[in-house]
């Protein structure tokens, strides 16, 4: 039974995401990038089945969910009807001495700045964190844009045309997996806030009149797939609803999903129930009308959203985080990602004892890889023991050795993650075996 509380801190996470190959500092032999980060070949993996529990999770909740991909820039016009140039900003001071900045609302003004212990500040200043862009290489025809600071927009400007193309009738979902962006003013925490990251959003298009039952269905969804589809501790886990003062300038009712880290309960998702607010902007500001046609009432009326928002990176992070353990085993301490099986990078891991299996424990190993395409690795390099704990600590849930007996009896050792416990099974039950873990 895991404690309320991560065993992990950020610093160890941080390491260990740099040693095993899940994330690197962006540009970090020129000084680094703050607030990016590059994926490696661990956590390209991990963030892969991130995406595919969600998709699917998204797919079971309702028959009709279509995808979308949309662009990353989006014109001036856009991000004036959907308020981001008005209201998407964050409040900023400087302190005078050290000239380090910080959001106004992350320190309290009345004490000296935590980082030169002076008190001497700016006036606040509202900072709006959408990057801007000019398209084009002549300035005279130069337009400007500006990177996404969400992925939903494009879905509401294109709301007619994914409708008619897919050929399906209010109520539905659409899911964008994508890049968003921000100039966070204090990036911070790692993975938690930065300032390009991934958003996995579903916008749920319903009337009117079921916009707040529907609202309800989505929580239940949301929190359902955190527990069955990641495997988060549920006790780590709640929903919180948005008092009348932290809601965003769209939302009649925001409920965020909510981790239990380290350093406090924090947002990993938000729930939102946007009303008709995006879809009356974009009618209204491209002149383009958006209503939908009620073949029985025979009446116009503008969908209501529900949004389900989730970064794909603060949702890495905290399945690390909910993932990371240490035990004692021998004398000797064991780091173990306890991932759920179906979200490990690697399935399992085939070791020959000696150079002497090699050989034939290859040979099983690239005959599976062929056959399933698992995501599996084979290891010959040190004791078995170190071998063991290279995979615990990224989380690898089996691991089949090949050893003295296994040419006599046609069976390798399976040893569990989790347990360590250890069992003979035959070679042609390696396969069952992978893909019972998975169930
Ligand atoms: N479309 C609604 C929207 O973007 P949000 O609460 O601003 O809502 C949704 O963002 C989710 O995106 C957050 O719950 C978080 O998981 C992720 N997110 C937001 N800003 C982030 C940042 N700077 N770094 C990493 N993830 C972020």
């Amino acid at each position: 039974m895991k404690s309320k509380v991560s065993a992990a801190t950020l610093d160890k996470l941080v390491a260990l995401c740099k040693r095993r190959g899940f994330v690197y500092q962006s540009a970090e032999i020129y000084g680094g990038l703050n607030g990016v980060y590059d994926c490696g070949h661990l956590g390209t993996l991990l963030k892969k089945n991130i995406r595919t529990a969600w998709v699917q999770s998204m797919k079971e909740a309702a028959s009709s969910m279509v995808q979308f991909e949309g662009s990353l820039l989006g014109p001036q016009s856009v991000w004036e009807a959907s308020g981001h140039i008005a209201n998407f900003q964050d409040p900023m001071v400087d302190c005078l001495e050290c000239k380090h900045r910080y959001r106004a609302d992350d320190i309290d003004l009345e004490k000296s700045c935590p980082h030169c212990g002076k008190k001497s500040w700016t006036d606040v200043r509202q900072f709006n964190m959408m990057f801007k862009t000019e398209l084009g290489a002549s300035v005279d025809n130069a337009t400007s844009a500006y990177l996404r600071p969400e992925t939903a927009q494009a879905i509401f400007i294109n709301f007619k045309n994914i409708m008619s193309s897919n050929r399906i009738k209010i109520p539905f979902g659409v899911m964008q997996i994508g890049k968003a962006f921000r100039n966070e003013i204090t990036p911070k925490q790692f993975l938690f806030r930065m300032r390009e990251f991934e958003q996995m959003e579903m916008e749920w298009f319903c009337k009117p009149e079921t916009a707040a039952k529907d609202f309800d269905f989505w929580m239940q969804k949301r929190l359902d797939f955190y527990k069955n589809f990641i495997g988060l501790t549920p006790d780590r886990v709640r929903l919180r609803a948005h008092e009348k003062d932290e809601l965003s300038h769209y939302s009649k009712g925001t409920s965020d999903v909510e981790y239990n880290f380290p350093f406090g309960w924090k947002e990993i998702e938000g729930i939102a129930n946007r009303g008709n607010f995006d879809l009356t902007q974009h009618s209204n500001f491209s002149g383009k009308d958006l209503a939908v046609f009620d073949e029985q009432e025979k009446a116009s009326f503008m969908p209501h959203v529900v949004e389900t928002s989730v970064g794909v990176d603060r949702l890495f992070l905290t399945v690390l985080f909910d993932a990371y353990d240490e035990e004692e085993v021998e004398g000797e301490q064991r780091v173990v990602l306890r991932f759920k099986p179906t979200i490990a990078p690697i399935k399992a891991a085939f070791f020959p004892l000696t150079k002497k299996q090699v050989e034939p424990m290859m040979a099983l190993y690239e005959a599976l890889k062929k056959k399933t395409g698992f995501e599996i690795e084979f290891d010959e390099s040190g004791s078995i023991g170190k071998r063991y704990r290279r995979y615990d600590e990224v989380g690898t849930p089996l691991c089949f050795t090949f050893d003295f007996q296994s040419e006599e009896d046609g069976k390798v050792t399976v040893r569990f993650r989790d347990s360590m416990k250890q069992e003979r099974i035959a070679f042609d039950a390696i396969e069952q075996f992978i893909n019972d873990a998975l169930q």
